[in-house]
């Protein structure tokens, strides 16, 4: 017989198996909301903009997206372009080590709201800060209108799931980012705003060409955190 201690333990781990297993049963066999085209989505994203940060605030701050979101933005150094940053939500948490930020979205309405963001930052300055060189800009994260090696960091916070050509956007990133530069990618899986749930992020950052060199992983692996690497000059 197992002592109280450890019985108690062996049964609480079996209900959090028990738990998970369900969990994991229900999501995978709940319906999911029809996907949408790529003009579909940015209407999508136009009617949702204004009440998109009060939407997902709640969320991202109990399930420590927000946390993640800090840490991942943290990284970013020199001249930086974040791809479909959406309402500026990244904005405030840009280190001073950024000399200049790029935003790019497809969707004019949600960089409206982030123009209002830096607006608001500048009047308020402190708690609420973004870096003092910003520029908001209409455009297709897999054609981004930039030269090669134009950036020392390329960010993206749960665009790919939206992306109708997520491996050439990621391709984009890649192109983008100067050797020796940084790409720093978070996704979380989710079908809310027709976006696709249940892609393999990890399987197209390989075929974008993007070198991985770290991954983390966190709400039963459907949150992903990675840093990678232009593979410049290397022989695939
Ligand atoms: C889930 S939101 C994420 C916004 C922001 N990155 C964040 O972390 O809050 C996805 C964003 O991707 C943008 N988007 C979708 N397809 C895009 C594309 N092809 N090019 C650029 N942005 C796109 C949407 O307009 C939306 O702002």
């Amino acid at each position: 017989m197992l002592p109280v201690g450890r019985s108690r333990l062996a049964l609480a781990g079996a209900s959090l198996a028990y738990g998970t297993g369900l969990f994991v049963a229900y999501e995978a066999s709940r319906p999911k909301p029809p996907l949408l085209t790529c003009e579909q989505r940015r209407d999508r994203f136009a009617e949702l903009a204004q009440g998109y940060d009060g939407d997902v605030h709640c969320d991202e701050q109990s399930s420590g997206i927000l946390a993640w979101r800090q840490e991942l933005v943290a990284q970013a150094r020199g001249r930086v372009l974040e791809i479909a940053g959406g309402t500026g939500r990244n904005l405030e948490h840009f280190p001073a080590a950024v000399s200049e930020l790029v935003v790019g979205d497809n969707c004019e309405a949600m960089l409206q709201v982030a123009a209002r963001r830096v607006a608001e930052a500048r009047v308020g300055g402190g708690a609420a800060c973004c870096p003092s060189a910003v520029t908001l800009a209409v455009m297709d994260a897999s054609a981004l209108p930039f030269a090669d090696d134009s950036f020392d960091t390329v960010v993206d916070t749960f665009g790919v799931c939206s992306f109708e050509a997520p491996v050439q956007a990621l391709r984009e990133m890649g192109r983008c980012c100067k050797p020796g530069g940084a790409a720093h990618r978070l996704n979380r899986h989710v079908d809310r705003w027709g976006c696709y749930w249940n892609r393999d992020i990890e399987g197209m950052v390989a075929e974008s060409g993007l070198r991985v060199v770290s991954v983390q992983r966190r709400h039963l692996g459907t949150t992903v955190m990675l840093r990678c690497e232009p593979a410049k000059g290397e022989a695939s």
